[in-house]
């Protein structure tokens, strides 16, 4: 499997829709949420370069409640407003933030992180989960990484079956 930095022949954009095309494979043939979650975090630790964090958030209630993920222990329950992902939850709107430290409500789990991408999993118009990405790195996520991991997300979505989950 060949990672954002490595497959360098061709444009970020198409290095991020060769990934997808990766991920769909992956998630082919398995249904179930803990485990698509579960591979999906991997996946992206594993192919998108400078993250130090990936991974879900389920939405419980008003409440975020930390699910499968890849990197340091975090923070195990987060309310819909608080920090980004609890921002990304009431708005359902992507977070992108270039500089953790300068957003007001930040929640710290792991010091190293410097920025950060939160993408609501929105299902049927409603929110089942958010997918909470940390770099070490300021600025790290351009608009096209952006649209790349929405476009992860997306995948995700189709690969999965949420009915058990709520
Ligand atoms: N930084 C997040 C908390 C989750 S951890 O990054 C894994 C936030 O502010 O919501």
């Amino acid at each position: 499997m060949f990672t954002i930095e490595t497959h360098s022949t061709g444009s970020l954009e198409e290095s991020y829709q060769a990934l997808n095309a990766q991920l769909a494979a992956l998630l082919s043939g398995e249904r179930d949420f803990i485990c698509n979650a579960s591979q999906f975090s991997a996946f992206v630790m594993q192919t998108v370069t400078d993250l130090n964090w990936s991974g879900f958030y389920f939405a419980r209630g008003e409440e975020l409640v930390l699910g499968p993920y890849v990197g340091k222990v975090a923070c195990t329950r987060i309310p819909f407003g608080r920090g980004v992902c609890g921002k990304a939850a009431l708005t359902l709107q992507t977070q992108r933030i270039e500089d953790v430290h300068a957003f007001d409500g930040h929640i710290a789990c792991d010091a190293a992180s410097a920025s950060e991408v939160v993408i609501p999993v929105v299902v049927g118009g409603q929110l089942m989960a958010v997918f909470d990405m940390d770099s070490p790195k300021v600025g790290r996520f351009s608009d096209v990484d952006q649209a790349g991991l929405e476009s992860f997300v997306a995948t995700f979505i189709e690969a999965t079956d949420f009915s058990w989950s709520i």
